[in-house]
């Protein structure tokens, strides 16, 4: 005969309160690591536009070196910067969703795959001897399986690619993720992504590029094994530089003035 301890009425109260006890474990430590995880998330952003600018980060303080940036809204349409938006605390990825606060692409316009695009962006901008000597830009877009998220980072001119970097992206390690891959982002800096009549150039190419063509200075190796990820961040950055893009903005800072 079974004791009492091992009828099915024990069974289940012990298996309902190893539940209860598990699920209080569990959501207490997802609401108090939440804020853990925020300030981590924030960190790595910062890393990430600091490393896209081509800074040093290994062993810096990286809050103490991103102080040195200034982070400023632009409307995209305008190109202009807006006042009345606070940098800290603008969101241009839940903006993007939101319908008041964002457009919607349509096919011919929408390059990147993204569907929407917020009205404004957030910028950073590092200045060296009153002078700007950098200038970072959110940039995504989609390409064989995830959305890409990254910086890429120009040098004062508006024009001269510093770095580009990615942040987030689900592309297939060995293939689409060696856009992480130091060898390939080491490829960016020093390319013009605009020709000498201000006409967008930037191209990746399948392959590599030819050292004496005249395009070369516009143009970055394709990733061998990805073309459709290497597809996919060529789109997003004639997105982002064209004119639903940061092009307005662009035009205004080679010209002298947002
Ligand atoms: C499991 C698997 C994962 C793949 N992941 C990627 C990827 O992340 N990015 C990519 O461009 N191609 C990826 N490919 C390859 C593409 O299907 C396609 O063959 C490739 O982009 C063509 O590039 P290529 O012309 O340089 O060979 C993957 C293929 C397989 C089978």
């Amino acid at each position: 005969m079974s004791s009492n301890k091992d009828s099915i009425k024990s069974t289940i109260i012990v298996a309902l309160l190893l539940c209860l006890v598990c699920s209080v474990i569990v959501s207490g430590a997802a609401v108090f690591l939440k804020p853990l995880q925020q300030a981590n998330k924030a960190l790595d952003k910062k890393t990430n536009i600091l490393l896209a600018a081509g800074m040093e980060t290994e062993g810096q303080d990286i809050e103490t070196l991103f102080e040195q940036f200034t982070p400023k809204v632009v409307d995209l349409d305008t190109g202009r910067y807006v006042s009345d938006v606070d940098p800290a605390t603008y969101d241009q990825r839940k903006a993007a969703k939101n319908p008041k606060q964002s457009e919607a692409l349509s096919g011919d316009e929408d390059i990147a795959s993204i569907g929407r695009r917020a009205n404004y962006a957030t910028v950073y901008l590092l200045e060296k001897d009153g002078q700007l000597d950098r200038v970072i830009l959110p940039v995504k877009g989609y390409a064989l399986w995830s959305t890409l998220y990254g910086f890429l980072a120009l040098e004062g001119d508006g024009n001269t690619v510093a770095g580009l970097g990615f942040y987030e992206h689900a592309e297939t390690p060995g293939l689409g993720g060696e856009i992480d891959n130091p060898r390939w982002k080491a490829l960016w800096p020093g390319k013009k992504l605009f020709d000498a009549n201000g006409t967008l150039a930037v191209d990746l190419v399948k392959g590599s590029v030819d050292p004496n063509s005249p395009k070369a200075i516009h143009q970055v190796d394709g990733l061998s094994g990805a073309t459709l990820t290497t597809n996919g961040v060529e789109n997003l950055l004639w997105f982002w530089l064209g004119e639903n893009g940061f092009g307005p903005y662009l035009n205004n800072l080679r010209a002298g003035g947002v």
